[in-house]
């Protein structure tokens, strides 16, 4: 009977944020997140630095998430955990805990996929809170720091990755593009932020598309540098100077390139419902678009929480938790793998 409406613990740590979450009868009652200042010093995460703050963090983290739930850990059903894609020394520890916690228990485990989660997030409930969620089938453009997928979700456990980038993930092309301009890690919230003030119209960058539905964004990247590399030596100060209208019109260039292959997605399978998920969802200018799109073409579009985008363990409980529904629990030989396509 207590299977019915199970408790789990959830576990995050697949690349630069400790997060631990807790589901009852399938509502998040919190969602803890330790970031890891570390990393800005060196304009990016270290994957070294990123296990050390790891290991640091996780039992504050757990402790806290349970504390604050008021639940024991032997009222725990399960424990659910990222297992990948990441950071292999990130994920390690997430993975080494979790399961030492579930043998120490005599609890089931349940191995997440990070990108899964994320896709997830819209499923999100909290107690006495709930949130309308697409319906299925939906598209969900799924784009992080280190993955741009577009998906068909089917189900909650089941879904088809229609096409993905090739090189770059849209977020790596917001942090490096940032970089060029010396704007400090992670760039992507700063050129949002500047290109609030910008003209998106003012320069042009190649908008590149590839066959069917996978992205390319090196293209870009590369346009961008030597774009103010030609600008600078005319003008040292061209990027301060024009820093607003750079960050727009590059910024909305990288949206185009998403908007191509969602309106294709729409179209060729008939759909409603359109979802976002992933860090970059909670780009301002991205979430406008598609919502503007949207009510232009009868879509309902759903935008997660911005606590939801970013890497966060709510996302990996409301997983674990349709899983846990399934029976899908894992051995304890689990290992973490770094590679979405691996996993
Ligand atoms: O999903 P996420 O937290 O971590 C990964 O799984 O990678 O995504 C992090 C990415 C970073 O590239 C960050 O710059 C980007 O999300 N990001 C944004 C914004 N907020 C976060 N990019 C553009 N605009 C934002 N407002
Ligand atoms: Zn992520």
């Amino acid at each position: 009977m207590r299977y019915v409406s199970p408790t789990i613990l959830a576990i995050e740590s697949s690349c630069d944020e400790t997060s631990a979450s807790v589901i009852k009868n399938g509502k998040v009652l919190n969602n803890i997140i330790a970031s890891q200042n570390i990393h800005q010093k060196y304009g990016g995460v270290v994957p070294e630095l990123a296990s050390r703050a790891h290991q640091k963090n996780i039992l504050v983290v757990v402790e806290q998430a349970l504390t604050q739930a008021g639940v024991k850990s032997d009222q725990l059903d399960a424990i659910g955990f990222t297992r990948g894609p990441g950071l292999m020394g990130a994920l390690m520890v997430g993975v080494s805990f979790a399961k030492g916690m579930a043998l120490g228990l005599n609890i089931p485990l349940i191995e997440v996929n990070h990108m899964h989660a994320h896709m997830l997030a819209h499923f999100i409930q909290k107690e006495n809170h709930d949130k309308p969620a697409p319906s299925f089938p939906f598209i969900c453009l799924t784009v992080s720091g280190g993955h741009t997928q577009i998906i068909l979700v089917n189900d909650y456990l089941n879904f088809t990755i229609l096409g993905q980038t090739q090189d770059d993930a849209v977020g790596e092309a917001f942090d490096k593009g940032a970089k060029m301009l010396g704007l400090p890690y992670p760039g992507g919230p700063l050129i949002d932020q500047n290109a609030r003030d910008g003209n998106p119209m003012r320069f042009s960058f190649p908008v590149t598309t590839m066959d069917g539905y996978d992205f390319s964004f090196s293209g870009i990247k590369t346009a961008l540098l030597y774009f103010i590399r030609d600008k600078v030596k005319d003008n040292p100060g061209f990027v301060q100077e024009n820093m607003n209208d750079i960050c727009a019109s590059y910024q909305s260039a990288l949206i185009s390139m998403l908007m191509i292959k969602i309106r294709k997605a729409v179209h060729e399978f008939n759909i409603r419902d359109v979802a976002l998920a992933g860090g970059v969802a909670a780009n301002s200018a991205l979430r406008n678009a598609l919502k503007a799109e949207g009510k232009q073409n009868g879509w309902h579009v759903y935008i997660p929480d911005f606590e939801y985008c970013t890497d966060n363990a709510a996302m990996i409980a409301i997983t674990a938790h349709y899983k846990f529904l399934k029976g899908e629990f894992c051995n304890l030989d689990v290992t973490p793998v770094a590679s979405f396509s691996d996993l």
